[in-house]
């Protein structure tokens, strides 16, 4: 039997979340060993039990297989001290459970390339993978605050910082990775500036060497994130760190059509992961049954390919979408001028129609 637990996070996260419920009910009733259970993270847990990983999530997160999570975060939460931000919880569980590997897939739906900000030819076909790490560099690296500078001005610092295993494990997973695709891994880095990104692409030169068949580039990430709206059909994957990969991702997200089209997922060195849409908690639209749920369905999907070895449920979960897409039914976000929009439970029902064929 497979646990997961799902955190359906604070503004549309629950909304979304029941629409990826029903995929895992329609599961279970066709046999799937799973279960599920709810917790608390980000804003939702603070309210609840005043952390936002308070330790009653951290125990479950810790017991579970998988973790499916909605989305953390909003203006409720933004007066709160940086410790007790909804923030804190998504990056403390990713810290807590070692989810060092972060796979975000940009992926361009045929169907929707109306609805993206770039010329059809430049998207046609994309199938982008970035890696990114996700338990290192500045956003985790110490020390960090606010001081008194020699000037005795106030100012505030972070630390940038990789160690050699850390880098060493990312470029497995991203070299193996494109092993299983298009065999052409691009790093990004600012070696031109960094000392972490010198050590960075030393240890991706040296690593690459037991890769032989994967063709290894180099890009900095100014020039990367100039290429991605350029010709980002030249990537297969992307391997970077933390906090160019956040960037770099959002931006990929673009490619896609809409940024409620994409699904995440970050693992441990088992395996173990934590799923969820790449997508924000979008407060603006929140308790309206206007989120589009399918980033949210797309990210079952990997959680079955990557955690529980079941390839095909990724893939019907995949079809699935592209069929419901290409019977024309379109969430507020991926909706082109006329078009008939639904709402969060229709688009939800509409995927169910169809997996259950
Ligand atoms: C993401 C988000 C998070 C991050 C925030 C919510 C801390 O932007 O998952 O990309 O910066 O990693
Ligand atoms: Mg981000």
């Amino acid at each position: 039997m497979k646990n997961i637990l799902i955190l359906p996070g604070d503004y549309i996260g629950p909304e979304i979340m029941a629409e990826a419920v029903k995929v895992l009910d329609v599961l279970k009733a066709e046999g799937e060993p799973i279960q599920w259970s709810f917790g608390h993270l980000g804003g939702a847990a603070y309210d609840a039990e005043g952390h936002p990983y308070p330790p009653s999530t951290q125990a479950a997160a810790r017991a579970a297989d998988a973790i499916l999570m909605g989305a953390v975060g909003g203006p409720k939460y933004d007066a709160l001290p940086r410790e007790v931000r909804p923030e804190q919880g998504i990056l403390g569980i990713r810290k807590d459970l070692g989810l060092f590997a972060n796979l975000r897939p940009a992926l361009a739906y045929e169907a929707l390339s109306a609805a993206s900000s770039f010329k059809p030819e430049v998207i046609a076909g994309l199938d982008i993978l970035i890696l990114r790490e996700l338990t290192g560099d500045i956003y985790f690296g110490s020390p960090r605050g606010r001081r008194e500078n020699a000037a005795g001005a106030q100012e505030g610092f972070d630390t940038m910082h990789y160690s050699v295993p850390e880098v060493e494990r990312i470029a497995h997973v991203a070299f193996q990775a494109a092993q299983k695709r298009g065999k052409r891994l691009c790093s990004v880095d600012k070696e031109n500036v960094l000392e972490t990104s010198r050590l960075w692409r030393e240890v991706m030169i040296r690593i690459g060497a037991q890769y032989p068949d994967v063709a290894l580039s180099h890009m900095y990430v100014d020039n990367a994130a100039m290429q991605l709206v350029k010709n980002p059909k030249q990537f297969d994957v992307i391997v970077t760190g933390n906090i160019f990969g956040d960037i770099l991702s959002d931006e990929a997200s673009m490619l896609a059509g809409s940024i409620g089209m994409l699904p995440s997922a970050s693992l441990d060195v088992n395996n173990k992961g934590l799923y969820e849409p790449i997508h924000g908690s979008a407060p603006d639209i929140a308790g309206q049954g206007k989120a589009n749920p399918l980033a949210t369905i797309l990210s079952v999907g990997m959680m079955f390919k990557y955690s529980f070895d079941r390839p095909d449920i990724a893939e019907r979960i995949d079809a699935a979408v592209n069929t419901v897409l290409a019977q024309g039914h379109r969430t507020g976000d991926i909706a082109q001028p006329g078009d008939k929009v639904i709402g969060t439970s229709a688009m939800g029902d509409a995927f169910i129609a169809v997996f259950k064929q």
